[in-house]
């Protein structure tokens, strides 16, 4: 009991401290490209000054200009970015052990899908992780760095198929971290293997008068791009398992999919929106692509409600109490559970009603409750449940909204 307390306190710190520092590196970051964009260039080019610009924030004028090459001496403090990455990456293997590998069986497997052990299941998630690194890198280093169009593709592809392969793996929520995991473990040894050792060959190079590696530079430039494509998509994973009919869709692996090109896509008009022309196709293909794949994947579960007999709250309330409540009790009884997960209690009637619609959408339409089918709910169940929500749609109290 205890054991479960402590945990769910060092989640807390863990998960705030990661989003903290992925917003401080991911908004360094956009801060950077939007920088980069908005440069007024050469203005003052006798100087070595590439572009300037002028800004005004927290109630101070701010003044930057970007070196076309460098400055002629070091300054003495020169800041660098890259802590915020390091222990985004730290913070996040930790939430993954902690939440995925050590609560396997509700978080990370499925048993209607295999009977895959936490042990086996923790094992094809690291190889996913460091797997998607030496493929990502070695592509970056192939004779693919000169074809940078198919190397984006045949990135893409391969995220693509780890999410095809790893929603028939795992539970949906389990697969759709791990592609998020792998994505942000290539985003972070991008920076860490290659983005700063080349800033570091370029302060080098000052230093000693020594040639600037350009390949380095070269690669880096490569990554931080790539880096900048893959943040929309990874962001939406992070916030994915609060939405069950995303990743409890049959059709999980290709809303991932499609929901990074929406991603990708949004992020391309946010780079070049300072170049002329008009690129508002870009956010119309992402809304209609959305919209798409709201409309396909619509549960067949919610299309045949109305055709379902009635049945009594008895009978709901029995199922309620059997599968779900071992958690979503005041008093749960789950191991591991020490207060209602989600904050949501499903004791009495009157609490089961209220919750009609999520109750519905995730034990029936999505089928992400009962998590990891720990508490073994059957189909006719799930059946039954459509149909008390039906019956309550029509008469108007639950609200059918999902
Ligand atoms: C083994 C414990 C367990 C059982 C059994 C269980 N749940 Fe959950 N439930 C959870 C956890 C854990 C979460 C929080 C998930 C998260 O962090 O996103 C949750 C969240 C929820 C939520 C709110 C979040 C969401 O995804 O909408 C609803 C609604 C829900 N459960 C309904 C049910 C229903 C209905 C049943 C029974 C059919 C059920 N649960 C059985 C553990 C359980």
């Amino acid at each position: 009991m205890i054991g479960s307390y402590i945990a769910e306190w060092i989640e807390l710190a863990l998960r705030w401290a990661h989003l903290t520092v992925g917003i401080a590196w991911i908004g360094a970051s956009f801060y950077f490209n939007w920088l980069e964009n908005r440069l007024e260039r050469g203005r003052d080019e006798a100087a070595g000054i590439e572009g300037d610009l002028w800004a005004i924030h927290g109630g101070g004028f701010y003044h930057l200009q970007k070196y076309a090459v460098a400055p002629q001496q070091l300054p003495p403090q020169l800041h660098w970015f890259k802590w915020e990455a390091y222990f985004t990456l730290f913070t996040g293997l930790a939430l993954l052990v902690l939440i995925f590998y050590l609560d396997a069986r509700v978080f990370l497997l499925d048993a209607s899908l295999n009977d895959l052990s936490p042990l086996q299941g923790a094992v094809i998630g690291v190889l996913t992780l460091v797997g998607s690194w030496i493929v990502y890198d070695g592509m970056c280093r192939s004779f693919l760095r000169d074809r940078q169009q198919l190397l984006a593709t045949l990135i893409f592809a391969w995220f693509a198929v780890l999410a095809f392969v790893l929603c028939h793996l795992f539970s949906g929520r389990g697969a759709y971290i791990h592609v998020g995991a792998a994505i942000g473990t290539i985003m972070v040894l991008n920076v860490m293997a290659v983005i700063i050792p080349s800033q570091k060959s370029l302060v080098d190079a000052m230093k000693s008068d020594a040639e600037r590696d350009a390949e380095l530079g070269r690669a880096a430039l490569t990554r931080s791009r790539h880096n900048n494509y893959l943040t929309l998509p990874v962001l939406f994973i992070m916030i994915a398992s609060h939405y069950p009919s995303t990743f409890g869709s049959p059709w999980n692996w290709l809303i991932l999919i499609a929901l990074g090109v929406v991603g990708i896509l949004i992020r391309h008009f946010f780079n070049i929106r300072h170049l002329a022309g008009s690129k508002w196709w870009l956010p119309a293909v992402a809304s209609a692509l959305f919209v798409v794949i709201v409309v396909l994947t619509i549960p067949k579960s919610m299309l045949n409600l109305y055709d379902l007999k009635s049945v009594t709250m008895e009978s709901v309330r029995g199922i309620i109490h059997e599968r779900c409540t071992v958690c979503h009790s005041a008093t749960p009884v789950q191991p591991g559970f020490t207060v209602a997960p989600g904050g949501v209690v499903l004791d009495s009637d009157s609490q089961i009603e209220t919750m009609a619609a999520r109750i519905f959408s995730t034990a029936v339409a999505s089928r992400s409750m009962p998590i990891g089918n720990v508490s073994k709910i059957s189909e006719e169940e799930r059946q039954i449940i459509a149909a008390w929500y039906a019956q309550l749609s029509q008469t108007g109290q639950g609200q059918p909204s999902q």
